[in-house]
């Protein structure tokens, strides 16, 4: 039996290089993203790297929504037949100085980071524990220990998301579910409106990210890495 994953935003970026590599290994994978032309473009992009369109799903879900985030994880299981790896990857960027950062703003990347964040997993729990086990992946960042000024509103969404996952990670570990997230430095993505391009000779490519992934998934069952730092080996001096 193929395994099933879901991964938030992964429309491209980071997201986008899981759920290739998820493929290659065989599973059913699916993709959320805000738009539905992203959404069908990333379909038709995994589809075309797999070679089988029936193992890829493309959704829309904006994960701030827990309606919709509720709504996508039961139509991966009635696609799929179950769900085993759910990856919170979406997330955006972004804010200001406290003192100028709009309450909108602080908002935005609160829902979607961390909020978003417990709306995937509320969601797909009943889904994994039905399976016997399972994987959470929560994408964070090293942003959450090294925090920068005018990065408040991030900065604590990361953070809060450390904290979320261990909790988590503390409830569910008999369950045998394993709840890990991982701390990325620069990764050469679209982030925040970047240029995927700008940095690409020293940054992690998505890949780099997906790897690890795909590590947490093979880890021996007896040990959890439940929290993974990568950076980039050569950051400019
Ligand atoms: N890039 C970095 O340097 C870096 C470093 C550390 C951690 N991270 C974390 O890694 C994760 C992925 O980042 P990335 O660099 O791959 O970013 P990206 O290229 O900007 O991709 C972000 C993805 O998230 C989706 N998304 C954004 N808001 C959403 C929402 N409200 N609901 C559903 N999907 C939403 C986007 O969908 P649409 O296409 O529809 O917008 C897109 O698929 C984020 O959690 C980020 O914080 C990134």
């Amino acid at each position: 039996m193929s395994l099933v994953s879901l991964i938030t935003g992964g429309t491209r970026g980071i997201g986008f290089a899981i759920a290739e590599r998820l493929l290659a290994r065989g599973h059913d994978v699916a993709v959320t993203g805000t738009t539905s032309s992203g959404a069908a473009r990333a379909e038709h992009a995994l589809a075309g790297t797999c070679g089988d369109p029936g193992r890829v799903l493309g959704l829309v879900c904006d994960v701030r929504d827990p309606a919709a985030v509720d709504l996508a994880v039961e139509t991966v299981v009635a696609r799929f037949g179950g769900l085993d790896v759910l990856v919170n990857n979406a997330g955006v960027g972004g804010g200001a100085p406290v003192s100028e950062l709009p309450y909108d703003e602080w908002r935005r990347i609160i829902d979607t980071n961390l909020s978003g964040v417990f709306y995937g997993c509320r969601a797909a729990l009943p889904h994994l524990k039905a399976r016997g086990r399972g994987w959470i992946v929560n994408l964070s960042s090293l942003a959450s220990t090294n925090a920068f000024a005018g990065g408040a509103a991030y900065c604590a969404s990361k953070a809060g998301l450390n904290a979320f996952t261990e909790a988590l990670m503390q409830e569910v570990r008999h369950d045998d579910i394993r709840v890990s997230c991982i701390l990325p430095g620069s990764v050469a993505t679209g982030f925040s409106g970047r240029e995927p391009e700008t940095g690409a000779n020293w940054k992690l490519s998505p890949d780099d990210v997906a790897r690890v992934v795909e590590d947490l998934l093979d880890h021996p069952g007896r040990s959890l890495p439940s929290r993974v730092e990568i950076r980039p080996s050569r950051p400019p001096g």
